[in-house]
């Protein structure tokens, strides 16, 4: 092996066809398989574009042929030679480059690699956290590659998109003041200040408001947030977010914009358009209809509220609800009267497990319902009960009785569980929709107070300002939740101008007017010298990626994830920091940790 590459690539792996035939060529890349058929050696050469099959004949180059022989897996080689058309037998149409072979003169190892610890591009079988640990390798994989080209695709759409419409790129500092938006924050100690931190932000909310006051007029940034939050499929302790934010706008602008930059990404990404303008649906109505403020409207499937008559029925588990005001819902299942009563016994232990007490059901038949609870209701209740939920027969009737908000989220669960189950979700189809009007505060049993519900920046409902004091829990706020496939893919708000709503909100919210002046000082500040009104939205980049292309989780849409328990295994992070640092810092940590 010797330094530097004799020849200079002329193509990727990806690029030649039958047209190239007669050509000289020079291609680079990994070796992928080698195999040795009858004198022929045969590498099939790898590089982010594709994959091009090399052929060494010893009767062209001996020396090229003997050293072909001992290639492995994943060494890195150039590749000199002539592009000839395979014969007709040997045609490969599963790949572009499947007419044609390049009949190798001259061979360079740049690199040779130990073998590897999987079969790059065989990452079904392999465990995870081998993949995370030698992510180099599986970057490599066809897939992997095409994954962060589509998340390319999609930043440029919305770059090229938003530049269009006027929006400035500006980036945010990383080393700030906590930003509130739900979770824990991650901490920088200061070496300068000892004892004092910097959090890394949230998201970049304040500054973008500070932005609009600065007179930037529209923004947006390509935003990396920190949370320090319990992960899912769908979260990562640092992740990406297309932040944007307007001023002199209304809640429909920037719907808009937003419609508009979906569509552009759609449209890049070779996926079918949505038609604009995209439905609305109210907070209220997506928990009426589905029970959730993040519907799958991909299939129907609908709650029912079926309160009022349950409570005029003899069955206890229902009108004691019903008195206690809880509710009783419920959906029909098409087709669910052929279910077993197995099948039916595992529903009922899934709801248990979603944290319902029980589940009540009727099988739908031609003679109306029927199940071991008709007894307790009179006829026209059950015939209305059938009427309510359309039941046809054939179909199984369920019902949650519960707490509204229990019985919402129970029912919404089985509601996806038997979508799946009944195959009612239908293939490659993308529904985005917007849920709006969310109210302002959420109660927080625990500790007896009202929390905001988005962020404590969002703007009161014009028409519920009055219900501020009186009746916080029914105040509407100007806020948007953008829904793909039955997952919040963004979220936004019109936002408060207003130094003085901003610190009743904050008031409202538990926080004294000596903290707020200590988190928030410098914006209630900003806000009393010339705050334009305001708004915006952010989408959650890697969430996106991963829902458009179907992928099962956010870490394969991006390059360097962490795990599901916040480690970086490629790198080792985090690990401990030595004792100079520490000190440098005025840092002590447990002994046993350092
Ligand atoms: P929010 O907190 O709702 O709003 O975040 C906006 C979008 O970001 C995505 N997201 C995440 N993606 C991956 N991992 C996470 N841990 C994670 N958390 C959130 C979601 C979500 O819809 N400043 C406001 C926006 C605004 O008001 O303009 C904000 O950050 O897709």
């Amino acid at each position: 092996m010797d330094f530097g590459m004799k020849f200079k690539r002329t193509h990727n792996c990806g690029a030649l066809r039958a047209l190239d035939t007669g050509s000289e060529v020079v291609l680079a890349g990994w070796v992928d398989s080698n195999r040795d058929h009858g004198g022929l050696v045969f590498i099939d050469l790898r590089d982010r574009e594709g994959i091009t099959q090399l052929v060494f004949d010893p009767a062209l180059s001996e020396d090229a042929h003997a050293e072909a022989a001992t290639l492995r897996s994943e060494f890195v080689i150039a590749a000199k030679g002539q592009v000839v058309p395979r014969s007709q037998e040997t045609v490969n149409s599963k790949i572009g480059t499947g007419e044609i072979e390049v009949r190798v003169s001259e061979l360079q190892v740049l690199n040779p690699s130990r073998t590897p610890p999987f079969q790059v591009g065989d990452s079904l079988g392999i465990s995870e956290d081998l993949r995370l640990r030698y992510r180099y390798l599986d970057l490599r994989s066809p897939r992997m590659q095409s994954n962060l080209r589509f998340r390319h695709t999609v930043t440029k759409a919305a770059r090229d998109f938003l530049d269009k419409k006027g929006l400035l790129e500006v980036e945010t500092p990383y080393l700030l003041k906590s930003t509130p938006e739900g979770a824990r924050d991650y901490i920088v100690p200061s070496r300068i200040y000892p004892g004092q931190c910097f959090a890394l932000p949230q998201s970049p909310q304040m500054l973008k408001q500070i932005l609009m006051i600065a007179g930037c007029d529209r923004y947006y940034q390509i935003a990396r947030c920190f949370r320090d939050e319990d992960l899912r499929a769908d979260r990562q302790p640092e992740f990406t977010q297309i932040d944007l934010e307007m001023s002199f706008v209304d809640l429909d602008d920037v719907l808009s914009i937003t419609e508009g930059m979906m569509a552009a990404i759609f449209q890049t990404a070779g996926i079918q358009e949505p038609e604009l303008p995209l439905p609305r649906i109210s907070y209220s109505e997506a928990l009426e209809r589905f029970g959730t403020d993040k519907p799958d409207q991909r299939f129907a499937l609908e709650l029912k509220n079926i309160s009022d008559l349950a409570g005029q029925a003899e069955f206890k588990v229902f009108s004691e609800v019903v008195s206690s005001g809880g509710v009783v819902k419920g959906l029909a299942v098409p087709g669910g009267a052929s279910f077993s009563r197995m099948e039916i016994d595992t529903l009922i232990a899934s709801s248990q497990k979603f944290g319902a007490k029980g589940m009540a059901w009727f099988k739908v038949s031609s003679q109306g319902l029927e199940s071991n609870l008709t007894k307790y209701f009179a006829p026209e209740i059950l015939a209305r009960i059938q009427e309510r939920l359309a039941g046809k027969p054939g179909d199984l009737l369920i019902f949650i009785a519960d707490r509204p908000g229990l019985a919402n989220d129970v029912l919404a669960r089985l509601r996806t569980q038997l979508a799946e189950q009944l195959n009612l979700i239908p293939q490659n189809t993308r529904h985005l929709s917007w849920v709006v009007n969310f109210p302002l505060f959420k109660r927080n049993e625990e500790q007896r107070r009202w929390d905001s519900e988005h962020h404590p920046f969002t703007a009161p409902h014009p028409e519920d300002i009055p219900g501020l004091d009186t009746d916080p829990g029914g105040v509407r706020s100007l806020s948007y939740d953008l829904v793909l496939n039955g997952a919040e893919i963004a979220s936004g708000s019109i936002r408060i101008h207003q130094p003085g709503l901003q610190s009743r909100i904050f008031k409202l919210i538990g926080i004294s007017e000596e903290e707020a002046r200590l988190k928030f000082g410098f914006l209630i500040e900003a806000l009393a010298l010339g705050a334009p009104p305001h708004g915006g939205i952010a989408i959650g980049l890697d969430r996106l990626v991963m829902l458009l292309r179907e992928e099962n989780t956010i870490r394969d849409t991006i390059a360097f994830p962490k795990t599901q328990r916040t480690q970086d295994l490629l790198t080792g992070a985090p690990g401990p920091i030595g004792p100079e640092q520490l000190k440098e810092l005025d840092l002590k940590v447990a002994e046993s940790r350092v």
